[in-house]
C-alpha cells in the first residue's frame, strides 16, 4: 500500500488525478479542522474510557491530536489535495506524529458520523458568533432610535405616503426583526446541538462505545436516537440556512430603505464619506454601495438554502456523497451573514445621518393626516365610514385647489360638517397625528418610549 492510498487493499490502482480533485473536499472542509481535532480527541478519550484502547494509547492520541492543532495554527501543517478531506488529513498527520497507535483512532467511527459531528460543532460556534453580531446591530438601532423619538418620518404603505411615524418607531421595527432572528437562532441551535458521533457508517458499531460520554465531552445536549438518521440528517443545516435567509431578508429590506432614503427623491439621509463610494465618471455621485451589496448578497444565501433543500430531497438513506455539498453553502452563508451584519452596523453607527429638517418638512407636505380628520369626526359621533367619505371629498377638492388640509379655513371645515372646531388644526398637525397613536405597539411617543425601555432591557439581559 502506497503512502497516498487511503483505501483498503481491495483497490488496485490509484484514483485518476482529475477524479481525485473532483472528489476532494480539503480545499473547503479545512475550515472544520479544529472541530475535527476536538471531535477526535473526545472520541479517543471515549475509546480509552470504555477500554476499547488502553489509557496510554488514548493519552497518546489526544496529545498527538493537540500537536496537529498547534502545527496547523503555526502553519507548519498545511494539508494539500492528496489528503482528500480534512478527516484523512488529520488522521494521517497524527499517525506521522504518534506512529502506529494513530491508526487506532478510527476504531468504532466512520467519516460519516465524524463529518456530521464536525459540521455541528462548527455551526454551533458560528451561530453564537452571529447572535453577537445581531446584538451589535440591535444596539446601534436602539442607540439611534433613542435619539429620534420625536423625529418624524413619513410612513408608507404601497410606497405611498400613509401616516407619519416616529423615526424611533420605524427603527424599532428592525430591532424587532433582529430580535426574532436572535431567538430563532437559539431555537435552531437546539437541533444543531445533537451528537451523531457513534452512529458509525450507518448502523452503529460492534464496539462497546459510550455515545453519551463523547456527547458530554463535546457539550452536545443530546445524541441522535437513530444511527441512520444521525449520519444522514441535514435538517439542522436547512434550518440554519432558513434562519440565515431571514436575517438577510431583514437586512435587505433595511438596505432598500436606506438606498431610497439617500436618493435625491427622498433626501431623508446623508451618506457619510466613510461608507459611500463615488462614480468613476460622474463626479457628483455618492453611491450607497454598502446597502446595495447587502441587498445583493441576500441572493446567495437564499441560493444556498435552495441548494440544500434540493440536495436532500431525493437522497435515499443513509450517507451519500451528495452530502459533501452541504459545506460550502453553510460556510458561505455564515461568512456572508456576519459580513453583512457588520457592514450594516457600521453604516448605521457612523455612515449615515438622518436629515431631520428635511424629514420635518416632509411630514407636512402631504395628506397623511387625512385619517386623523376622519378619526376626529368619528370621535365626535359621526360613523367612521361616513367620516371617511367626507374626508375623501375634502382631499379631492383640496388637491384640485393646490391646498393641504392645514390650509383650509375653519368655515370650510364647518361647511363640510358642523362638528369641526378650531382644535382641528392641532389634531392634524404631524406631531399630534403621531402622538395620538398611542395604542399598544403604535407610534405614539409614549408607546415608543416604553418600547425603547423594553428593548434596552431585552438586550442587556
Ligand atoms: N468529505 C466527506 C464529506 O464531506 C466526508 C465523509 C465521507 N464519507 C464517505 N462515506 N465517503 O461528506
Amino acid at each position: 500500500m502506497t503512502e497516498k492510498q487511503t483505501w483498503s487493499q481491495r483497490f488496485e490502482s490509484a484514483l485518476h488525478p482529475a477524479i481525485a480533485r473532483f472528489n476532494a473536499s480539503i480545499s473547503f472542509d479545512i475550515e472544520l479542522i479544529e472541530y475535527d481535532i476536538t471531535g477526535s480527541q473526545a472520541h479517543a478519550k471515549m475509546l480509552a474510557h470504555t477500554g476499547i484502547i488502553s489509557p496510554e494509547e488514548g493519552e497518546q492520541l489526544v496529545t498527538g491530536l493537540e500537536q496537529v492543532r498547534q502545527e496547523y495554527r503555526q502553519r507548519k501543517f498545511q494539508p494539500g489535495i492528496d489528503a482528500e478531506d480534512v478527516h484523512f488529513a488529520v488522521e494521517k498527520r497524527l499517525t506521522e506524529i504518534v506512529g502506529d497507535v494513530g491508526k487506532k483512532l478510527h476504531t468504532a467511527r466512520s467519516r460519516n458520523d465524524q463529518v456530521g459531528t464536525d459540521t455541528r460543532l462548527y455551526l454551533r460556534d458560528q451561530i453564537q458568533h452571529i447572535r453577537q453580531y445581531l446584538r451589535e446591530f440591535q444596539t446601534v438601532l436602539l442607540d439611534i432610535a433613542e435619539q429620534h423619538v420625536e423625529t418624524l418620518i413619513p410612513g408608507y404603505t404601497h410606497l405611498q405616503r400613509a401616516q407619519p411615524l416616529s423615526l424611533a418607531h420605524h427603527l424599532l421595527a428592525y430591532f424587532q426583526m433582529a430580535q426574532r432572528d436572535w431567538e430563532r437562532l437559539e431555537d435552531v441551535c437546539s437541533r444543531v446541538n445533537i451528537s451523531p458521533l457513534g452512529c458509525g457508517a450507518l448502523a452503529g458499531t460492534t464496539f462497546p462505545i459510550d455515545r453519551h460520554y463523547t456527547a458530554e465531552l463535546l457539550k452536545f445536549d443530546r445524541v441522535y436516537a437513530n444511527s441512520l438518521d444521525g449520519v444522514s440528517d441535514r435538517d439542522f443545516a436547512i434550518e440554519f440556512l432558513c434562519a440565515a435567509s431571514l436575517i438577510m431578508v431583514h437586512l435587505s429590506r433595511l438596505s432598500e430603505e436606506v438606498i431610497l432614503w439617500s436618493s435625491e427623491e427622498f433626501r431623508f439621509v446623508t451618506l457619510k464619506d466613510s461608507c459611500a463610494t463615488g462614480s468613476s465618471i460622474m463626479p457628483q455621485k455618492k453611491n450607497p454601495d454598502v446597502p446595495e451589496l447587502v441587498r445583493g448578497k441576500t441572493g446567495r444565501v437564499f441560493g444556498h438554502l435552495q441548494a440544500m433543500l434540493v440536495i436532500m430531497k431525493g437522497l435515499p438513506l443513509a450517507y451519500n456523497k451528495d452530502l459533501q455539498e452541504d459545506k460550502e453553502g453553510i460556510f458561505d452563508s455564515v461568512n456572508t451573514v456576519k459580513a453583512c451584519l457588520e457592514a450594516m452596523t457600521i453604516l448605521l453607527r457612523e455612515g449615515l445621518e438622518f436629515r431631520t429638517q428635511r424629514l420635518a418638512a416632509a411630514v407636512t407636505e402631504d395628506f397623511s393626516n387625512a385619517t386623523d380628520v376622519a378619526d376626529y369626526l368619528a370621535a365626535r359621533g359621526v360613523p367612521f365610514r361616513e367620516a371617511y367619505n367626507l374626508v375623501g371629498k375634502v382631499v379631492k377638492t383640496s388637491m384640485a385647489a393646490g391646498k393641504l388640509l392645514k390650509d383650509l379655513q375653519l368655515e370650510e371645515w364647518q361647511q363640510l360638517h358642523p362638528v369641526f372646531a378650531a382644535d382641528i388644526y392641532e389634531a392634524i398637525s404631524p406631531r399630534q397625528v403621531v402622538s395620538a397613536r398611542n395604542s399598544y405597539g403604535g407610534t405614539g411617543f409614549a408607546q415608543v418610549r416604553q418600547a425603547l425601555v423594553t428593548a434596552r432591557t431585552n438586550i442587556s439581559n
